[in-house]
């Protein structure tokens, strides 16, 4: 049995093989060719942030591959009234057949994996959010984006960001990361990213200057300067993120064709111009409605691992 909470524990090839298995179930989806892989299934969904995406991803993704999602929020369940990680992980993995979690402290999902006897997924902690990184790169596949990448990631060193380097870790491609001073990614995970680097062709570069990153990038991400928890920051934030916003001009510096991609929620005219979010709206929109596609090849995958 597997649980997915970082990249980090998956091979390049395993990450390849959960995406293709997304595409063949969106291509058979569009053919409408329903394949209830899951069927009689639960997923429980414990969410202690707030989403939009990641629930009705997971929700109608288990429902159109035959199962059952539960939406479980920590106002409604014992776990926001201190009854043990483990005992939560225990009793809901007794009932459900596979758990995904939005919390904030990583170790609060790792100690649910350690006592859950089903598999457990990622839905974002403070740290990393692998199932968006399923859903960025399916799409950048679709875009035939996918070859010689050169990422810059512009923002915050954040939950995307570190999951970012750990794909570019894996897959083996070029990402510079551009975040204001003091607002770096965390050097525990980037110490572990390098050292992945080192067995892939991976390219990881930290910097200061967005300018230096984006420079000839074929793929340019960002993502609020902002993350749930951090909303007391905001306006202290705004200022110090100056320079970082994505627009036309920091496009004029990446290739031509250069894709953004941003996770959403956006907020226009901060870490993106809303000229520069409109020309890119179909492959951000794309992006989204990935995530279902992303997430039931992940769902199959991890059934299959059991
Ligand atoms: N991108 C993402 O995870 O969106 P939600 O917060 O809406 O789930
Ligand atoms: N970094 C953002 C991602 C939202 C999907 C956050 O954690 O709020």
């Amino acid at each position: 049995m597997r649980h997915f909470l970082t990249l980090k524990d998956f091979t390049k090839d395993e990450i390849l093989e959960i995406i293709d298995t997304g595409l063949r179930i969106k291509n058979n989806l569009k053919n409408k060719v329903y394949e209830k892989e899951l069927d009689m299934q639960t997923l429980g969904m414990i969410f202690e942030k707030s989403s939009t995406r990641t629930r009705v991803s997971f929700e109608a993704g288990m429902f159109q591959l035959g199962g059952h999602a539960l939406f479980l929020s920590n106002r409604d369940i014992h776990l926001g009234r201190g009854e043990l990680i483990k005992d939560t992980a225990r009793v809901i993995s007794s009932m459900c057949d596979m758990v995904m979690i939005r919390t904030f402290k990583h170790s609060m999902i790792e100690e649910f994996a350690l006592n859950s006897s089903v598999p457990v997924i990622n839905g974002l902690t403070d740290s990393f959010h692998p199932v968006q990184l399923l859903a960025d790169y399916m799409t950048l596949v679709e875009h035939n984006a996918d070859k010689n990448i050169v990422a810059a990631y512009i923002g915050d060193g954040n939950n995307m960001t570190h999951s970012w380097m750990m794909l570019a870790a894996k897959l083996g491609f070029e990402l510079r990361i551009a975040t204001p001073k003091s607002y770096e990614v965390d050097s525990k995970i980037l110490d572990d990213a390098l050292a992945l680097a080192k067995e892939s062709d991976a390219k990881i570069i930290v910097t200061n200057d967005p300018k230096v990153a984006v420079n000839g990038a074929s793929v340019v991400i960002t993502d609020t300067w902002t993350s749930m928890g951090q909303e007391e920051e905001k306006e202290e934030r705004i200022k110090i993120f100056q320079g970082f916003m994505v627009d036309e001009e920091m496009m004029t510096l990446a290739e031509k064709n250069a894709k953004l991609l941003h996770c959403l929620p956006a907020y226009r005219g901060l870490e993106v111009s809303e000229e520069t979010f409109d020309k890119h709206a179909n492959i951000i929109f794309n992006e989204a409605e990935n995530r279902l596609h992303a997430q039931k090849g992940l769902m199959v995958w991890l059934d299959k691992q059991k």
